[in-house]
């Protein structure tokens, strides 16, 4: 167990992505606290791990509410080493012509709040709990945050945001705090819109995601959400990461290196060195 006696607090850990890092922290051994806005998801999550996990509920665009969840991190287990800033909302790709006029400054609000004033909120809040323990951040980004296509602009910005969050606190935190940055690609998750474009209720699941990305991504599928975890144990480790910060992860299926005329280059591979 790679994080036996290390402790996380993850924003968002009730659902999808999130919900797949608090599973996998707590297998490795860690405890766990949850800011999330789903007092059921937060049952959920209690009823399957018990006091391995503490639930808080709230809303990541409120510094209080994230005040909350490191007084009460710290209270139930003594320290914060690692911060996952993971909440999120998708725009469903909606093209900026697509923005009706009256709802463009509050979509831009909704989806910048959440997903770059959350995420720096977060740190904000667990800042002394870091520097104490000499922790680390790993934020969640996403293929949107180094090409476009993987959203609207207001989504794409957002997450360009957080590239930017990555090497600016990794800078401005070190030597105490390593800050580094998983950006995964599409899974089929219940990612959200902004109630402010009216796709509040919508959930990216059902969007034909495995689909459009099996013919498009290099790896040949679209991972599923426990695939993406190694990735946060790895820069939450203390043992092999002392190098480690500022870092950015593509671990999105090889959308970087797809080429013009198919994804993978090398799918006859087996047949030309007669493996099968
Ligand atoms: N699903 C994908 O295809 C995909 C791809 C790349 C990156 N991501 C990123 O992964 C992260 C997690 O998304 P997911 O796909 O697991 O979505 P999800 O909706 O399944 O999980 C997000 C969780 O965040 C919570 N949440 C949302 N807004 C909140 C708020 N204002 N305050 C508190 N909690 C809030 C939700 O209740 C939910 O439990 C996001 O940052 C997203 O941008 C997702």
């Amino acid at each position: 167990m790679q994080l036996n006696n290390e402790v996380a607090l993850v924003t968002g850990g009730g659902s999808g992505l999130g919900r797949a890092i608090v599973d996998r922290f707590v297998a490795e051994g860690a405890r766990v606290a949850v800011l999330d806005k789903s007092a059921a998801r937060l049952q959920e999550l209690q009823a399957a791990h018990g006091a391995k996990v503490l639930g808080i509920e709230g809303d990541v665009r409120v510094l209080a509410d994230h005040q909350k969840a490191a007084r009460e991190c710290v209270a139930a287990f003594g320290k914060i080493d690692c911060l996952i800033p993971n909440a999120g909302i998708w725009d469903y790709s909606m093209p900026l012509v697509d923005i009706p006029d009256d709802r463009i400054d509050a979509a831009f609000d909704e989806v910048f709040h959440i997903n770059v004033k959350g995420y720096l909120l977060a740190v904000k809040a667990c800042l002394p709990a870091l520097v104490q323990s000499r922790g680390s951040v790993v934020f969640t980004i996403s293929n949107a945050g180094f090409y476009p296509n993987g959203g609207g602009p207001l989504y794409t910005a957002t997450k360009h945001a957080v590239v930017g969050m990555v090497r600016q606190l990794a800078f401005e935190l070190a030597p105490h705090v390593r800050v580094n940055g998983v950006a995964p690609g599409g899974m089929n998750t219940d990612l959200r819109g902004p109630s402010s474009l009216g796709m509040a209720n919508q959930a990216i699941s059902s969007v034909p995601l495995g689909d459009m990305l099996a013919s498009v991504l290099p790896v040949g599928r679209m991972p599923v959400a426990t695939e993406y975890t190694g990735a946060y144990v790895f820069f939450a480790t203390r043992s092999d990461t002392f190098p480690t910060t500022g870092a950015l992860l593509n671990h999105d299926g090889g959308m970087g290196v797809r080429g013009f005329f198919e994804a993978a280059g090398g799918k006859d591979l087996p047949q030309k060195l007669q493996l099968s």
